[in-house]
């Protein structure tokens, strides 16, 4: 089957960039993303491109050349169902917040409904893709629903994972290191497979698209993610150890990645890691490994996250102590609220566990983040639901000038590792603040050499 006509369920950071290069990509491919945000789609059909609601770096330009010639962006989700060839489902998965499985298993409420919708909607064979991350065995899930229509419609289910990372999309899928697709061994299946695979072959060489069983493409992701998050919690593990033993956690960082067998990425440490996957994808693996009486299994994997956590209160104690032991009203300037650079996203950020750890010891936090709006700040801070929406407007403070968000302060926490943070004039930054003033470098950042000269009192994660 050739595609012509593509159908994305989710206008988010993952469907929202995957369907632009796929538009940009397929000319001939007509490629419609979905969304029930009215607002949402609305950005993305802002006449001004840069007011796309997902920033990364490269994106507008992908979809100012493609939109309105063969990508578009709509609420109609029923009519894009129907239209479709081949149905992309890439709606959030978050963790449970309710009931079984609460704060561990993944929510699938709108992967469900996303399958009743096309059930019932869909008067011609469709090929369902998985794009969404998605504990092992959802595709049954979708099947059976799929399957007990009784409109005599035929669905084929496949799995094709998103290994983009924010902040890099674009590149990214531009140039993946693999695409990977599962499907039903069974011809139909095969069949399914392959259009796919015609799909991702207008741009990536033949090599670098896997092909598997719906099963293991499922379980890939999870490992995936599982695997480089513990690359940064083992990382975050030596950091504590070299503060304690002299030694220098960057050093150890670049002698041990120099191993080919180790290699060097993801080995920077850091205030902890964030994001919408990490996190949630490991507790979906400890999940899954419990639900299977694998307890030892569950306990490996969840230690990655306890090691998380621990970095990032041991990153807000740090502050505390250093600082005489009080910070109550203390105003201690953020650099940075994105989970990392090149990105608007907030999920997970370790800024909002720090933020919510110093608030707790009444501090007065003042936030500076190129691309986060002030808005989001607030509702990340409320969904803890630590204390009162009124404590925590009183407790932060955004500002939109660096400068300005330094003032009087007595410290700078880094949390984000924006470029544009290591060109500011720190002299005046310096002179502005509090003496004796601090900087606690949540990412290794900044030039400790350059930072001690002008006087401040420098501290980074691991050394
Ligand atoms: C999400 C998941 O978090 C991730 O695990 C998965 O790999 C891809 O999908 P992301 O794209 O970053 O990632 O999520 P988000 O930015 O929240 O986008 C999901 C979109 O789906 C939202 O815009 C939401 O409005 C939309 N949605 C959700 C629907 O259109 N219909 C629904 O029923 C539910
Ligand atoms: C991740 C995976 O990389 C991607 O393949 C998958 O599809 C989705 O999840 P993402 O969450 O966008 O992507 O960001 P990533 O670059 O992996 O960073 C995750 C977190 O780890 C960030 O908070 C980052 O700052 C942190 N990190 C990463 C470190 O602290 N040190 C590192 O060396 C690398």
């Amino acid at each position: 089957m050739k595609i012509t006509n593509i159908c994305c369920i989710g206008a988010g950071y993952v469907g929202g960039p995957t369907m632009a290069i796929i538009a940009q990509k397929c000319p001939n491919i007509k490629v419609m993303v979905v969304d029930l945000n009215q607002e949402r789609i609305a950005l993305w059909n802002d006449a001004d491109v840069t007011k796309i609601p997902i920033y990364e770096p490269g994106l507008s330009d992908v979809v100012a050349e493609a939109r309105g010639r063969n990508l578009f962006f709509s609420t109609e989700v029923d009519r894009a169902i129907e239209d479709a060839q081949l149905i992309f489902i890439s709606v959030n998965t978050p963790t449970k917040t309710y009931g079984l499985g609460k704060g561990m298993a993944a929510d699938l409420k709108y992967i469900e409904l996303c399958a009743r919708q096309i059930a019932r909607v869909a008067t011609s064979d469709k090929i369902v893709v998985e794009k969404s991350t998605l504990p092992v065995r959802t595709a049954e899930v979708l099947k059976n629903i799929l399957e007990h229509t009784g409109s005599g419609v035929k669905f084929q289910i496949l799995s094709n994972p998103e290994f983009l990372a924010e902040g890099t999309a674009v590149q990214d899928l531009l140039q993946p290191d693999r695409v990977l697709i599962g499907g039903d061994t069974t011809p139909e299946g095969e069949k399914a497979i392959q259009a796919l695979v015609d799909v991702y072959a207008n741009w990536v060489p033949n090599d670098r698209i896997l092909t598997t069983n719906v099963w293991s493409s499922e379980l890939s992701k999870l490992t995936a993610n599982a695997f480089l998050a513990q690359r940064v919690s083992s990382i975050n593990a030596m950091s504590e150890l070299c503060e304690k033993t002299g030694a220098d956690v960057n050093e150890v960082a670049r002698a041990i990645g120099m191993d080919s067998r180790i290699g060097s990425k993801f080995l920077k440490s850091s205030v902890g890691f964030g994001g919408s996957c990490f996190q949630k994808d490991i507790l979906n693996l400890v999940y899954i490994a419990k639900s299977y009486g694998l307890n030892e299994v569950a306990d490996y994997w969840e230690q990655v996250i306890i090691m998380n956590d621990h970095q990032k209160r041991r990153f807000a104690n740090t502050i505390v102590q250093t600082l005489y032991n009080t910070v109550s009203d203390k105003k201690i300037t953020f650099f940075g609220w994105a989970f990392k650079k090149d990105t608007n996203d907030t999920r997970e950020s370790a800024a909002i566990y720090v933020a919510d750890y110093l608030l707790n010891e009444q501090s007065k936090i003042a936030v500076y983040d190129p691309q986060v709006k002030e808005s989001q700040i607030q509702k990340d801070l409320n969904y803890l639901e630590t204390r009162s929406l009124e404590a925590n407007k009183k407790g932060v403070t955004c500002f939109e000038d660096p400068y300005l968000a330094c003032q009087e302060a007595h410290a700078i926490a880094v949390l984000t590792e924006w470029d544009a943070f290591k060109s500011l004039d720190w002299q005046r930054i310096y002179d502005s603040m509090k003496k004796p003033a601090f900087i606690f470098d949540g990412r290794n950042l900044l030039d400790e050499k350059k930072m001690r000269d002008i006087g401040f009192v420098y501290q980074a994660i691991g050394k």
